[in-house]
């Protein structure tokens, strides 16, 4: 079983702006692996409200119709879905199911896309809308134009009728930053980061898993508080009782960037080096050494912020080595 870090802070303003009427979209962005999705799952099983979930690494819409609806189900489906939600007491849904005819009407362009999705948000019980991996819509088919229709949506359900909370879940800050721009979203969102645990509860853990605390206090001065590094170096702690693979962690992030710097040239270089030491301010560097080193997954940049921190604790003791 896994144990989750309690993310009290997180929790806690999550659920005073699901408390509030919906009044802007919210942007819940961090690094990879900082724990964004699993955040989002506790929330969905905390709040009393219907959650509809969209995991877009798991679901590729090509078409705009597709994003937020799922074709209603036969009659036998439906009555196993119902067994199963009332079995997992669950509030969590992947869609807003549509009969199949409704979803093909929107495919010929016969229905507006989005106008039978606020009926049926407005029968729901305090609607949350979680939109997780939003970039993968690029990737997916999902066109410009149609992207920003919609955002332009979300803002609709938002700020104009506040009919459903709508977070919008990403690590491509890159991104966050153009569908901004492009959808004319600042005076329509809020943004907060999700980034590493906090020290005190990592300690916690370590120890809880049978750690001394020399070896907890080692662990956290290599991976910080990152989720996902934290999970690996605990599975072989629990199977070696060592901690020796941070070594082949952090050498494995050096030989990749050594790689990477090979066909490149000095102002990467300087660029991680100062990374290494410190964040860096977003004026002080080239947008394309930027892209590189998000590319890359060597830097994560804070578009709220406007700095530049290498990607994990981790990276950023690899990266003091080089
Ligand atoms: N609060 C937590 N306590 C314990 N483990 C956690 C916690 N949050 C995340 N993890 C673990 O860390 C890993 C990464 O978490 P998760 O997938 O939620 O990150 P993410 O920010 O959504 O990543 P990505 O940007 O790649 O989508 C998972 O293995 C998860 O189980
Ligand atoms: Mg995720």
């Amino acid at each position: 079983m896994l144990k989750f870090i309690n993310r009290e802070a997180e929790l806690w303003q999550l659920s005073n702006i699901l408390n509030a009427p919906p009044n802007f979209v919210l942007f819940v962005y961090g690094p990879k692996s900082s724990g964004k999705s699993t955040l989002m799952m506790k929330l969905a099983t905390q709040v009393k409200s219907d959650v509809i979930l969209y995991d877009f690494r798991a679901k590729s819409p090509t078409e705009l119709h597709e994003i937020l609806t799922v074709p209603r189900p036969g009659f036998s489906e439906r009555v196993r879905q119902y067994f199963r939600k009332k079995l997992r007491r669950s509030n969590v849904e992947d869609g807003i199911v549509l009969h199949p005819n409704k979803i093909k009407m929107m495919a010929e362009g016969k229905l507006d896309p989005f106008a039978p999705l606020v009926n049926k948000l407005k029968g729901l019980k305090r609607p949350v809308l979680i939109l997780d991996e939003i970039q993968n819509l690029k990737y997916s088919g999902i066109d410009t134009k149609d992207l920003a229709q919609l955002l332009n949506f979300l803002v609709t359900l938002t700020k104009r009728l506040h009919i459903a909370h709508t977070i919008i879940v990403t690590s491509d800050c890159l991104f966050i930053d153009e569908i901004v721009k492009k959808a004319g979203l600042e005076e329509a969102s809020e943004f907060m980061y999700v980034g590493d645990l906090p020290k005190t509860n990592i300690l916690e853990w370590l120890q809880e898993e049978g750690m001394n605390e020399v070896k907890a206090k080692k662990v956290f001065s290599v991976v910080g508080g990152r989720p996902f590094d934290l999970w690996i170096t605990i599975q072989h702690f629990r199977s070696t009782g060592g901690i020796g693979v941070l070594d082949s962690l952090v050498k494995r992030k050096m030989s990749r960037v050594k790689y990477l710097l090979k066909s490149v040239g000095a102002k990467e270089f300087r660029f991680i080096k100062k990374l290494s030491r410190d964040a860096v301010s977003v004026d002080e560097i080239h947008p394309k050494l930027l892209k590189w080193a998000i590319d890359n997954e060597i830097a994560f940049f804070d578009p709220v912020n406007g700095e530049i921190y290498a990607i994990s604790h981790s990276m950023k003791t690899a990266l003091g080595l080089l």
